[in-house]
């Protein structure tokens, strides 16, 4: 008996149009410009098998929960665990779900939008041609340059957010979908393209040993949580971003093929970035484990010396920029459908206060590479020895939050759900493909997300 709810908000016009919101929620700064910097800096291969590991027992089982919640309740991801607590007996308190989920993508989007910032600096720095012929140390130093300087962060940072919030005051409409059926296919053929330069780069073995032969020796415990972490968040899991697409997707639509297709398309940009990226690295001789700055330090000596690099260039930073901000909504999505729903606010009002709330928020992580780049609040601990906050920020919402919400989510749905619910959600019968669903979000995530937490913390 699927639910009579509708969600105040609207609908998407088809499946395919979910995917494509999915996806672009999906596909973002973290493929591009973290999956090569954290895999850099945790020794390459054998973190990149646990990531690709985790994206399949995890990721895709919480995806589909998180997506047969959000249809189910047709609310902001607050109201929709305090409306299927009650319908399904379970506690109140299963709403704080919810609310951990607004406060992770307020926290996630405020670096984000500082990151994004740079893709946006860089747009006009390629297209300048100021790259043409450029070795690592001057590509090095235009990006010293840029993060150096607060008011120039703090200014791309203000734009993006501007954008940001005019895609959500105006609600998700037709223009940000062409634009994502338009751009998602475009920056796929130009990673393309630069996976083909990278391949003539003379170190292409080099990069793709160096991404795909797991050497576990280089793998820690920590290095595993990050992987773990990563796979949340490049799927936009554990907050409750897929959870609020989800309550616009129509009833019909099968929400394991589009758990699965989002996925692997998500999959393939990283390991697309990957390629590209780190036979450049070893080409140039450069260090695979610098840091946030990787892309934008390696990509530019590509489009130094490519034929119509200023134009690629500027090409890719756009579209980087575009996958950015199609994820930039998603994060604050589920806050602002909350404060219309509860706060009785117009839309408008909602995006404008949560925009500055964030915009705020992001002035931590500005600092962060320029006048605070020397502090480290949490120096006693040696893992975080060397953390600046924008460092503690990430670490905190991708590797603690994000995993938590997602082990919550696995347990409301395998646990709190009765089965009949979930086997009417998720309509694809109560045969052999059900059973693997609930055997893994029943028993495999809970566990697995348990254990590598306990690893890292040093317990077990
Ligand atoms: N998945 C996005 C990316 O990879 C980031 C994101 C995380 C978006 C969590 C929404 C929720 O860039």
């Amino acid at each position: 008996m699927p639910t009579e709810r509708k969600s105040i908000h609207g609908q998407w016009s088809s499946r395919f149009v979910f995917i494509l919101a999915a996806t672009g929620s999906a596909v973002g700064l973290g493929n591009i410009w973290k999956f090569p910097y954290i895999a850099g800096e945790n020794g390459g291969g054998a973190f990149v098998l646990v990531y690709l590991l985790c994206i399949a027992v995890i990721g895709i089982p919480i995806m589909m929960a998180e997506v047969l919640i959000g249809r189910r309740g047709r609310q902001s991801p607050i109201n929709t665990m305090r409306t299927l607590a009650y319908e399904e007996n379970a506690s109140r308190h299963w709403r704080l779900l919810g609310w951990a989920g607004v406060v992770g993508g307020f926290l996630i989007l405020s670096y984000y939008s500082v990151i994004a910032g740079w893709a946006l600096a860089y747009v006009f720095r390629a297209g300048s041609g100021l790259f043409t012929g450029l070795t690592a140390d001057g590509v090095q130093s235009i990006f010293s340059n840029l993060v150096n300087e607060p008011e120039r962060l703090l200014a791309w940072h203000t734009i993006f957010m501007v954008m940001t919030m005019v895609v959500v005051a105006r609600g998700v409409q037709s223009g940000l979908e062409t634009a994502v059926r338009l751009l998602m296919p475009a920056l796929f053929v130009l990673l393309l393209l630069l996976v083909g330069y990278a391949w003539n780069s003379g170190s292409f073995h080099q990069g793709l040993d160096f991404l795909f032969q797991p050497d576990f020796s280089k793998i820690t415990a920590n290095g595993v949580l990050i992987a773990m972490g990563h796979a949340f968040f490049t799927l936009s899991l554990g907050m409750g971003a897929i959870m609020v697409y989800g309550s616009y997707l129509p009833d019909n639509a099968s929400i394991a093929k589009t758990a699965i297709a989002v996925s692997v398309m998500d999959t393939l940009v990283a390991l697309l970035a990957g390629m590209a990226i780190f036979p450049i690295v070893f080409a140039n001789g450069l260090e695979p484990a610098v840091g946030p700055g990787l892309i934008f330090q390696t990509l530019p000596i590509a489009f130094g010396h490519m034929d119509g690099g200023a134009f690629f260039g500027m090409l890719f930073f756009i579209l980087l920029v575009f996958a950015a901000w199609t994820s930039a909504i998603s994060l604050i999505e589920p806050a602002v459908a909350w404060m219309v729903e509860n706060l009785g606010m117009t839309r408008i009002f909602a995006a404008v206060l949560a925009g500055l709330i964030t915009w705020l928020a992001g002035l931590l992580t500005v600092f962060s590479f320029n006048i605070w780049s020397e502090v480290k609040p949490l120096s006693l601990i040696p893992v975080f020895a060397e953390s600046t906050i924008f460092d503690l920020l990430d670490y905190l919402t991708a590797n603690i939050m994000l995993p938590l919400g997602g082990l919550l989510i696995a347990v409301f749905a395998a646990w709190k759900m009765k089965r009949e619910s979930s086997v009417d959600e998720l309509a694809m019968g109560d045969g052999f493909f059900y059973w693997l669903w609930r055997f893994l979000v029943r028993y495999i995530t809970p566990v697995a997300v348990a254990i590598v937490f306990l690893n890292a913390i040093g317990i077990i």
